[in-house]
């Protein structure tokens, strides 16, 4: 069964960017779940064998904190037995086991993962059926529309077999694979796709405002949405998606509490293992919007350690 979320806002997965830190903040924030960097499967299993030498566990690989909970841990590849040893092993850690039928990046698509496995239905459904049979935790499932424009319907079977298969939930991004992040997303599909499922349906795609999540709720009807791009930088927005769809009204926030909220989010970085180049990218980000952005996004690049990019986000306060 899954678990209640205590939002109907929540964040997506988003490799190099929601790391443990950022979701930390996003589910202080009111995040109703988060969901980990997608994870190959054959990492998991490689990384566990070292782990066990040394008498730890996934959880140094896959980091995070009980305080995100519940926490979906998402991951790609087709290899059904390393699948099922994969979704093994990080089942007893995390509250969903999430699949990824997205990624449209091509050395994923290569591998055929991510989004190319719309296409091969038969794979599909064996994927789906042993993931759902190797755990107890729900199965949940991330897709895009289509492959390409002439295939963009293919979440309707894909959906179908899902469902059938005993997948609990799907998130649907309705761009297909060979459109990238180009043009809108389409949430027509969401719309239709809650019309056909029995299972609760999470919209995504170009959420930016709170006004943005009403709308995709209110004209799709699906369950919950779900917040990518719209929250790097900007982990207030599930607390102004919350506020809005409870009372109409939200707060606004600040360039200073942004800049505030990036030394919350670096404190929080402390405790995990991140790259100092992604942490430098979640700085950029958290300067959106700053007079004087480019500048100080300029200084940030050629920061070399965690001291001198305090100091140049110290100085963006004067700006
Ligand atoms: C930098 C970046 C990394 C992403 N990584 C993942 C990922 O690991 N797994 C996944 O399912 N989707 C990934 N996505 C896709 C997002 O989860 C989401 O579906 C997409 O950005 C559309 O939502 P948005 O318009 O709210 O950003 C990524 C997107 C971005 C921008």
């Amino acid at each position: 069964m899954l678990p209640t979320f205590s939002s109907k806002a929540f964040l997506a997965p988003m490799a190099g960017v929601s790391d443990p830190a950022l979701r930390l903040q996003c589910r202080q924030m009111g995040a109703g779940l988060v969901v980990t960097e997608f994870t190959n499967i054959h990492s998991i299993i490689a990384k566990q064998k070292q782990l066990a030498e040394n008498k730890k566990t996934i959880q140094e690989f896959i980091q995070y904190s009980e305080k995100e909970r519940p926490l979906s841990v998402q991951l790609f590849g087709s290899d059904v037995f390393a699948l099922e040893k994969a979704a093994k092993i990080v089942e007893p850690f995390f509250d969903i086991i999430d699949y990824n039928m997205g990624c449209p990046a091509p050395h994923i698509t290569k591998q055929m993962a991510g989004g190319a496995l719309l296409q091969e239905v038969n794979l599909t459904q064996q994927i789906l059926r042993t993931l759902v049979n190797s755990v107890k935790k729900p199965v949940t499932l991330k897709i895009r529309s289509g492959v390409t424009d002439a295939s963009k319907f293919l979440f309707r079977e894909i959906a179908e077999i899902a469902e059938d298969e005993g997948i609990q939930m799907i998130t649907l991004h309705p761009r297909t694979v060979s459109q990238g992040y180009s043009g809108h997303s389409d949430w027509s599909m969401i719309k239709e796709l809650k019309e056909i499922s029995r299972i609760p349906i999470v919209g995504n795609g170009d959420i930016l405002t709170p006004e943005d999540a009403k709308s995709m709720l209110d004209e799709t009807n699906c369950d919950y949405v779900m917040v990518g791009r719209g929250a790097m930088g900007n982990p207030f927005l599930f607390e102004q998606i919350n506020d809005y769809l409870k009372n109409n009204s939200y707060e606004t926030y600040s360039l200073k509490d942004k800049l505030d909220s990036f030394f919350d989010y670096l404190h929080l970085t402390n405790q995990y293992e991140i790259k100092f180049a992604n942490i430098k990218s979640q700085a950029m980000r958290f300067t959106k919007g700053l007079r004087g952005g480019s500048k100080l996004r300029s200084r940030i690049t050629f920061c070399n350690d965690i001291t001198e990019l305090e100091k140049v986000m110290k100085d963006a306060y004067s700006i």
